[in-house]
């Protein structure tokens, strides 16, 4: 059932374009519209709340960019384990959105329960369409990214934000916030992600080489700024949760009030940087790391390493993509990274120690 991979998580990082296309093609027309529920408006919705835990989280985190750049809509974040027991007020304008892979994770449920009746609709994103979570909400949306076996969460991450990214698509346009030509070209930037995550694919070697000595080191921090930090703690999860090494993700503009004094030859810092409107301060923290002798490993494109490549320990060229969705291509090399490092240190790939696929109970 590996279908010749080593490992179910190494199967489910290369299903990405596979399933991710598969998700386009559902949630969009022949004729290039969006295919969500039309009871589903966001004309009259003037709040998303975002709940899930761990990589789920963090999708909804990068989602809460999205809402607000593409939408105009205030999105709020939260930890399920912190939502349900802080009981936020909640309002009928307000849209609430659980994102879970199993659909059964304990807090997750809890939180929805708690939203029910309070908020104008109880929305779920699941991979799990007869889940409890999925069963309890009053629209559930299959990310379709098919079964994942691996603890690691990889495939169902980015399936996740290609359909909460189409939900940011669906409230610019209620909202007349993107005209026609707009969300058209929104649409094709989404449909160009899984050529360009095989081209990420691509460098699992490369990759493998860097981790080779990744895997050496005890701390390793990732930095990224707008919807690239988000992925920052994802890659850093990702790193933590399979090979056992301490990782930490941090808003580039933060480094500065704390972080950076972590930073000596012994740290690798892994800085996510596509060529966006914010690569320019992303890369001035990145010399800031530098200067103190932090050995950088740079995810751009490769203008991006060009510009900004000079002096760096590694680089790591991907395709030029819509910075807009940037977070869902640089999932992949963030992916491969753990793996790679995972693999060199020896450790459960798919069975990480202390952790269960699926988190049942508080
Ligand atoms: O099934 P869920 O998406 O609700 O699970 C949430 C988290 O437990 C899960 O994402 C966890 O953080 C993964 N092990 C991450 O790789």
């Amino acid at each position: 059932e590996k279908a010749g991979y080593k490992h179910f998580m190494a199967k489910e990082i290369a299903e990405q374009p596979v399933v991710i296309a598969d998700a386009l093609r559902h949630y969009t027309t022949r004729d290039g519209a969006i295919n969500l529920p039309e009871s589903l408006d966001f004309s009259t919705v003037d709040r998303v709340t975002l709940v899930a835990c761990g990589t789920a989280h963090y999708a909804c985190h990068v989602a809460k960019y999205w809402f607000e750049q593409i939408a105009g809509l205030p999105a709020d974040i939260d930890i399920a384990s912190e939502f349900r027991y802080r009981e936020p007020p909640l309002l009928p304008g307000a849209v609430a959105i659980f994102v879970s892979q199993s659909g059964e994770t304990a807090d997750t449920l809890a939180a929805l329960r708690y939203a029910k009746g309070k908020v104008g609709k109880v929305l779920s994103v699941v991979n799990v369409p007869t889940s409890s979570i999925a069963r309890e909400s009053d629209l559930a949306l299959p990310i379709l990214a098919g079964v994942e076996v691996g603890v690691a969460s990889t495939k169902a991450f980015t399936c996740q934000l290609t359909v909460l990214a189409l939900l940011a698509l669906k409230a610019g346009r209620d909202r007349g916030r993107l005209g026609p030509d707009e969300l058209a070209q929104h649409l094709n930037g989404l449909r160009a992600l899984p050529g360009l995550m095989n081209h990420a694919l691509g460098l699992s070697g490369d990759v493998a080489r860097i981790a080779e000595d990744l895997a050496r080191s005890e701390d390793v921090l990732f930095l990224g700024r707008g919807a690239m930090y988000p992925l920052a703690l994802e890659g850093a999860l990702k790193l933590k949760e399979i090979s056992y090494i301490h990782a930490e993700g941090y808003a580039s503009g933060e480094l500065k009030h704390g972080p950076i004094a972590l930073i000596d030859d012994t740290v690798p810092v892994i800085v996510l940087a596509p060529r966006d409107a914010l690569f320019d301060k992303t890369v001035s923290n990145m010399q800031e790391v530098m200067a103190r002798h932090g050995r950088v490993l740079l995810v751009s494109d490769a203008t991006g390493l060009a510009e900004a490549g000079a002096g760096v320990w590694r680089g790591l060229a991907l395709p030029e993509c819509p910075s807009l969705f940037a977070p869902i291509l640089y999932a992949v090399p963030a992916q491969l990274l753990a793996y790679h490092t995972a693999i060199a240190k020896g450790t459960d790939v798919d069975q990480p120690r202390n952790l269960a696929k699926s988190v049942t109970v508080e």
